[in-house]
């Protein structure tokens, strides 16, 4: 197998060496030519365990070149890796130039195939928005190579979940390996590149495989700036943070857990809001500066507004919806700050036709704080329940599905608008 390395940086230099390693011929090419000096005197251009004695074995066994530029590398090549630079311009974007550039390259050499080859894999493995190879990857390389993938190339987008310094050892052992094609099979062939390694594969759109890699690298950013925040309201408690974040990782059910990750509606009840609220105020009043837990009630109002323009864009005015659920959770008849009581009331103020659904709720039963919410926040909530589901869906224009009833047989034909599955 002969694999090209576009870019001997960081992601370059490993996938080369994790190439050559599992016995490929591999052509690294950069436009630094130090870097391909070094390459070619059997060394890494970056510092990375392991990567030194693989290059200088290939080196040895004549497997590895590197050069400047791509030259005829491609025409009996199978697969081209792209790891370009996508760094930051002044404004925080994207910088693809990089990408465009080698793009255009590896199109350019396309031209110089033989029609007789297998189609060029052509991984793009640098990290870029979502849409990026659609917008410009893939018409980039199809003008430079004269013609549309699928017959001498096939454009593939291959996030990289690699840490420096233990890079060789994420490339075999990673958490997922997520392929961006362009249709469902088109990235059939992937050369036996992944032969070997025990991950699960996600075969995906482009832009659903250029999303993850963000949302990786946005988590990971937001778990730390977390707890660092945490921290600091600790030391502000005089609390050991380091207590706290090992009681907090020992929870791996509710806390370290898929659990409150998925896309739904806000959160809400008695408990959330309240509690984001009082440690918010406890940061003020000792001076600690919490951006990020200072944001998380702006973000949830922000994703109500969210939620209600979504109902808005589905009803005209005036027409009848059906909002299945009130209580802000299943199971439970507790009201208090309910993003769907708010979602309710919003719905009554833009003048649809309402009626509310909800199960888990007796309103002769309400007292206390809870009747106190509904009496504040939605005091028509009485004329508004229906227990008939049956006859309100079949009259309803929209069905609003707020929450999981799983005892509940939806209409079919009947527009409905799932909030707990965004
Ligand atoms: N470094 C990491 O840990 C890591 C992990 C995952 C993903 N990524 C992503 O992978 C991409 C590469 O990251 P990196 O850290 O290896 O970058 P890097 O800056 O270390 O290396 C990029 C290399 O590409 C070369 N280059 C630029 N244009 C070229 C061209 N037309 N032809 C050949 N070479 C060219 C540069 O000279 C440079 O050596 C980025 O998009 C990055 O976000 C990086």
């Amino acid at each position: 197998m002969k694999i090209v390395v576009c870019g001997l940086g960081y992601v370059g230099v490993t996938v080369a060496a994790c190439m050559l390693r599992k016995g490929a011929t591999v052509v690294g090419v950069d436009v630094n030519s130090q870097k391909v000096e070094i390459a070619n005197a059997g060394r890494s251009p970056v510092k990375e365990a392991g990567i030194h004695e693989i290059f200088a074995r290939a080196r040895a066994e004549s497997r590895l070149t590197a050069a400047t530029t791509l030259g005829s590398a491609l025409a009996d090549a199978d697969v081209v890796v792209a790891c370009v630079g996508t760094p930051s311009c002044g404004d925080g974007s994207l910088e693809l130039s990089y990408v465009s550039s080698v793009a255009e390259e590896i199109g350019m050499a396309v031209r110089h195939r033989s029609s007789q080859c297998r189609p060029l894999l052509c991984l793009f493995r640098s990290t870029m928005l979502p849409g990026t190879m659609d917008a410009v990857v893939v018409p980039k390389l199809s003008e430079a190579a004269g013609e549309p993938p699928g017959h001498r190339y096939e454009p593939v987008y291959n996030p990289e979940f690699m840490r420096e310094s233990t890079a060789i050892a994420d490339y075999f052992n990673p958490p997922k390996i997520v392929v961006g094609e362009r249709f469902p099979g088109a990235a059939q062939e992937l050369y036996g590149i992944y032969d070997g390694i025990d991950a699960p594969v996600f075969k995906v759109p482009f832009a659903v495989a250029e999303m993850v890699k963000y949302v990786d690298n946005y988590f990971h950013a937001l778990k730390v700036s977390f707890a660092n925040e945490i921290a600091r309201l600790a030391l502000a408690a005089a609390v050991n943070p380091q207590d706290v974040t090992r009681i907090f990782l020992s929870d791996t059910k509710l806390n370290v857990s898929s659990y409150y990750l998925r896309p739904g509606n806000a959160f809400g009840g008695s408990c959330l809001p309240k509690d984001v609220r009082a440690l918010g105020a406890f940061g003020r009043k000792h001076g600690v500066n919490v951006p990020l837990l200072h944001s998380v009630i702006a973000s949830n109002t922000a994703h109500k507004s969210f939620v209600a323009r979504l109902v808005l864009a589905r009803a005209p005015k005036g027409s009848r919806i059906l909002q299945l659920g009130l209580t802000f959770k299943p199971d439970t008849d507790d009201l208090r700050e309910s993003p769907l009581v708010e979602l309710a009331a919003t719905l009554l103020e833009e003048g649809y036709d309402l009626s509310l659904f909800e199960p888990d709720l007796k309103p002769e039963q309400l007292i206390g704080a809870n009747l106190a919410f509904v009496r504040a926040n939605l005091a028509r909530l009485p004329g508004l329940l229906v227990t008939d589901f049956g006859r309100a869906a079949a009259k309803a224009d929209l069905i609003v599905l707020g929450k999981a009833m799983p005892g509940i047989k939806l209409p079919t034909g009947k527009q409905v608008l799932n909030l707990y599955r965004l």
